[in-house]
């Protein structure tokens, strides 16, 4: 029999370590992944077309190319739900003045935060944004991240949110990572604003949205619903408005203070709730009555030594679906490893090794609206696998501080080889 020309076989793993399906796992379902001993994967025209032993595919394809993954783990590639990427300056005299007792919203209150990146989006141009942003893809595909989330939220004028969104949508056409672009004009209030913010919000409804969906340069929606920035009746409207230009809504909400953004995220049909540290028994009913996807960031509390965490087993327990994500911000979280958010989701939410998988994988694909494309390794699927030097998933919560990553295939192409040895 003739084989067929296939474009890569990996082979050479200790395991092949996915959960299987195109919907969230939700509860109990998190920890039933699918886990093949000696697992290989073949490849052709960016997808995935046959998953078995390295020698059931050896005689029925013939690969061009082939990837020896040297016993490590094969996963599928990580998605990070949540993300602000499109920065230009950092942040860590802030970071220390937080180890020297300061709150993240005193230091907000003071003018730092938020608004002290938006000077520097605002003073950045296109080309040197775009420049960042492509450093920061690198490194999440580095760490074996094939698709992001990214929110604008640090321009605050239209023509600023626009350069953000427009630096993503550049940044997307020539980077392999695939990105969801999310639309955060209502991030915080802008210094020019400031003490009007209902002046900005009408900025936020009648001018930015509306262009933002015209040029479909964002397919979400989200707004920092807090205190000091953006009230819940705020948040509905402009989710609704959102919605009406044909938007799906993402929403920070109940991260600092206890708002019931989790009931608005329900009431509204959100597509996920993110941060979600103050939640309480309600928000998670509301929640998981309405099919809304929770999206956590564990390192985020650490970051900013705040001591509220989320309720993550809890969420898993009352049936919902976890996304973990890294948040990567040059305020809140200057990290941009999923294996480090996982070890992170195991130690403060005590999410086992196939809950932690399933949150960085499947959950945070279907929060994207990606479930039937992305997040599994699994026939039909886009070719997105991280090759791992990991014995096995077990492993991948369980080592910290340092890349697991061996090789990333996105696409069914090979798009990063680690190549570091001690000379
Ligand atoms: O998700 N909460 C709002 N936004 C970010 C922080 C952004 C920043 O501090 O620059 C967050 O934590
Ligand atoms: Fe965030």
């Amino acid at each position: 029999m003739q084989k067929q020309a296939i474009d890569l076989l990996i082979h050479g793993a200790s395991e092949l370590a996915t959960p299987l399906g195109t919907g969230p796992r939700a509860g109990s379902a998190m920890d039933e992944i699918h886990v093949l001993e000696k697992g290989a994967v073949a490849l052709d025209q960016g997808r995935i077309l046959a998953c078995g032993l390295e020698s059931e595919l050896r005689e029925l394809y013939a690969p061009t190319e082939c990837l020896d993954a040297e016993g490590g783990t094969l996963l599928p590639g990580f998605v990070d739900a949540h993300t602000h990427p499109v920065f230009a300056g950092t942040r860590e005299g802030e970071f220390e003045q937080r180890l020297a007792g300061a709150r993240y919203a005193e230091i907000a209150a003071a003018g730092g935060g938020i608004l002290s990146t938006v000077k520097g989006v605002r003073n950045a141009s296109r080309e040197e944004l775009l420049a960042l942003l492509l450093d920061r893809l690198d490194r999440f595909l580095m760490l074996g991240t094939t698709t992001v989330e990214a929110k604008s939220g640090y321009g605050l004028t239209t023509a600023d949110e626009i350069k953000s969104l427009e630096v993503l949508r550049d940044a997307a056409a020539s980077h392999p990572i695939d990105i969801v672009p999310t639309f955060l004009g209502a991030h915080a209030i802008p210094p020019e604003h400031a003490g009007e913010k209902e002046r900005y919000v009408q900025i936020v409804l009648q001018e930015m949205l509306p262009l933002v969906a015209e040029a479909k340069l964002a397919e979400y929606c989200d707004v920092f619903a807090e205190a000091h920035t953006f009230d819940l009746e705020d948040t509905r409207r402009i989710s609704r408005r959102a919605q009406e230009l044909g938007l799906g809504v993402r929403l920070h909400v109940d991260q600092l203070t206890p708002l019931g953004g989790a009931q608005l995220a329900a009431e509204l049909g959100a597509v996920s709730a993110d941060h979600l540290e103050w939640v309480d028994g309600q928000g998670m009913e509301a929640m998981a009555e309405a099919g809304v996807a929770p999206v956590l960031c564990p390192l985020v509390p650490l970051f900013l030594r705040e001591s509220k965490e989320a309720p993550g087993r809890a969420l898993i327990d009352a049936g919902l679906a976890p996304a973990l994500s890294t948040d990567f911000n040059p305020g809140s979280c200057y990290m941009q490893s999923l294996p480090e958010v996982a070890s992170w989701g195991a130690l403060r939410y005590g999410f086992k090794a196939a809950e932690g998988l399933t949150a960085i994988t499947l959950n945070a694909a279907a929060s994207l609206g990606r479930g039937a494309r992305l997040g599994t390794i699994e026939v039909g699927k886009q070719g997105d696998i991280c090759v791992t030097d990991l014995p096995s998933h077990r492993h991948l919560a369980y080592e910290l501080g340092r890349s697991p990553v061996r090789a990333v295939v996105k696409g069914g192409r090979v798009v990063f080889r680690r190549t570091d040895r001690v000379q």
